[in-house]
């Protein structure tokens, strides 16, 4: 595992941008795992940048969602359909045959379920597989106490997580009770990991996951038995570690 510290999210940002650019340029059919939250934002808007200004080519890329609620259909403001739709998808050239988000709206969520982890492995595998964290150490719905094998299932919503939902919709009957996500053994599974993190609100969080016990109460301790994992983080989030970590991902050149 490697963790970087930036000095700020736009540097972070940045950095995690370069890291899938250059995963990207090194395998133009790259299959990507994508997350939803309000930390990967900036990674997906200077990704969107260097397609509109560098040519960035997602032509051939496929990509994989981590997770989307039942219930409610791709159409909804609240969808991470819509939302990975407008901050992400609408500004790349990705083929939209080559791009997977969980179907919330899925008959059969067992037979769905199971269709997913044949789909990803039908290409190969996640190559690179993007990553927020919750101040719980939950990483897609994985809350604490989820198996840290686990694949992709249905999952019910913890009270807490409903609640800070609920800002979201118009009535509380709205808010998800169940979302699709894959499970902890599925994200492990991705050749390499990209966990960003931001703000104070996840010090602790990155403090539990990087230099704490592996527990199944912290899911995103569980990337310290990854092999290629990148925790991007900026200073605020990375205010409670206590070892010396660097400022980039390249490697060292030493001269
Ligand atoms: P955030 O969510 O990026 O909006 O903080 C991360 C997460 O809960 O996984």
């Amino acid at each position: 595992m490697l963790v970087i510290i930036k000095k700020d999210y736009e540097k972070l940002s940045k950095e995690a941008a370069k890291l899938v650019a250059d995963r990207l340029k090194k395998k133009p059919n790259l299959v990507l795992g994508l997350a939803t939250g309000s930390t990967p934002l900036g990674l997906y808007k200077e990704l969107s940048r260097m397609h509109k200004y560098e040519g960035l080519d997602f032509s051939k890329v496929t990509t994989f969602n981590l997770d989307e609620y039942v219930g409610i259909p791709p159409s909804h403001d609240q969808s991470y359909h819509y939302f990975m739709q407008q901050n992400f998808f609408k500004n790349v050239n990705l083929d939209p045959r080559y791009i997977h988000v969980p179907q919330g709206m899925a008959k059969d969520v067992d037979q769905f379920c199971n269709w997913y982890e044949d789909r990803i492995k039908s290409f190969g595998g996640i190559d690179l597989q993007i990553l927020g964290i919750g101040s719980n150490g939950h990483i897609a719905f994985n809350e604490p106490g989820s198996s840290l094998g686990s694949r992709t299932r249905i999952k019910t919503l913890t009270p807490a997580t409903r609640k800070d939902n609920k800002r979201f919709f118009k009535k509380n009957e709205e808010v998800p009770k169940y979302a699709i996500t894959m499970g902890v053994g599925t994200i492990m599974d991705a050749k390499e990991l990209l966990l960003v993190a931001s703000g104070k609100g996840k010090a602790e969080a990155i403090h539990q996951s990087v230099e704490g016990p592996l527990t199944a109460m912290c899911p995103a301790s569980i990337i310290q038995m990854h092999k290629e994992a990148f925790v991007i983080v900026d200073k605020d989030a990375a205010s409670k570690l206590q070892g010396t970590y660097v400022d980039s991902w390249e490697p060292i050149t030493i001269k």
